[in-house]
């Protein structure tokens, strides 16, 4: 089986960067999200990365408006699956929600279709259950900003088969990305490791070991990291991180995952990050 067409559920910055850099690799790629005006704002996302790219000269207009033919944002369902090959889930991290979503979906694909997940690192093998097609169902998870991050984390839930897997390394492969193989574990890889290092950064600002600006200077600095942990927290989205953190601690039944209470307020206050401006750091929305 060859991947030809996609849809990508959720127009956020992830289903946004999922659909550019499919589109890019020349897939036909469909991206729906449930209301007009995240379509719209996907499209926005998309539009602004492609004339980055031609301001830089990385790209010609030809080329971004072939990319943008292969693009058709929607809010209906149905006939953004009809067709699909594959369809990338990245709604919400809420479990509950995406079993929904993978139900509905059930009823409206082809037996053939295969369903990934871009989830942080919720169970792959629990939202395949809602399915009749455990065996075509996988983790598929991008990193942000999509464009620009190399790794794709492949993972196997428990009943995936082996041609689902080898056809989404192609896939993966054909949009310039490095799929690397994980077993269904909380967090899978990237975030196991990642989000316990930022959740300490959290603890250790409200402890007052330094102030943000020098916990992130340090990290950069003194780590070689490319941002700091703070920077990184509004980057990914602090409800994000926190989704990240709690399931984490859910899983593993480990107080060490246990997120920082800094986090779980600002969250509450309506601090999210990057995406509405306000986080660890100020950022013109
Ligand atoms: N979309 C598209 N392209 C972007 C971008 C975005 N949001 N942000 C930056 N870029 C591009 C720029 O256009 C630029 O491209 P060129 O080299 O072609 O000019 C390039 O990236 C470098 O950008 P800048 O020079 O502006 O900034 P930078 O040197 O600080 O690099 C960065 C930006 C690559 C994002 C860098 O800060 C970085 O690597 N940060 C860490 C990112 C990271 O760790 N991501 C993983 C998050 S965890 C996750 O996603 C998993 C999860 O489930 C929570």
């Amino acid at each position: 089986m060859e991947i030809k067409r996609i849809c990508v559920l959720g127009a956020g910055i992830m289903g946004a960067g999922i659909s550019q850099v499919a589109a890019e690799a020349g897939f036909e790629v469909t991206m729906r999200d449930i209301e007009e005006r995240f379509v719209e704002n996907g499209m926005k996302i998309i539009r602004k990365n492609l004339e980055r790219a031609v301001s830089k000269g990385k790209m010609d207009t030809a080329a971004m408006d072939a990319v943008l033919s292969r693009l058709r944002g929607t809010t209906e369902l149905k006939s953004a699956v009809e067709g699909a090959d594959l369809v990338i889930e990245a709604v919400i991290e809420i479990m509950d929600l995406k079993k929904k979503v993978y139900a509905e979906l059930e009823e409206l694909c082809a037996p053939g279709t295969i369903f990934a997940s871009n989830t942080s690192g919720l169970s792959i093998t629990e939202m395949a259950s809602a399915t009749k097609r455990a065996g075509s169902f996988i983790g598929m998870h991008f990193f942000n900003p999509v464009p620009v991050m190399r790794l794709v984390e492949l993972i196997r839930g428990f009943t995936t088969s082996d041609e689902t897997f080898e056809v989404c390394r192609a896939f993966v492969e054909k949009l310039g990305k490095k799929p690397v193989e994980i077993n269904e574990a909380p967090g899978f890889a990237v975030n196991r490791i990642l989000c316990p290092m930022i959740n300490e950064a959290i603890f250790a600002l409200a402890e007052g070991v330094a102030s943000a600006q020098a916990i992130d200077e340090s990290m950069v600095l003194g780590a070689n990291h490319p941002i700091g942990p703070l920077a990184l927290a509004d980057m990914v989205g602090l409800d994000t991180l926190l989704h990240v953190m709690d399931g984490l601690q859910k899983e593993m039944g480990d107080d060490k995952y246990r997120p920082a209470p800094l986090l779980r307020k600002m969250v509450r206050a309506g601090y999210l990050g990057r995406k509405n401006g306000k986080g660890f750091f100020q950022y013109d929305k």
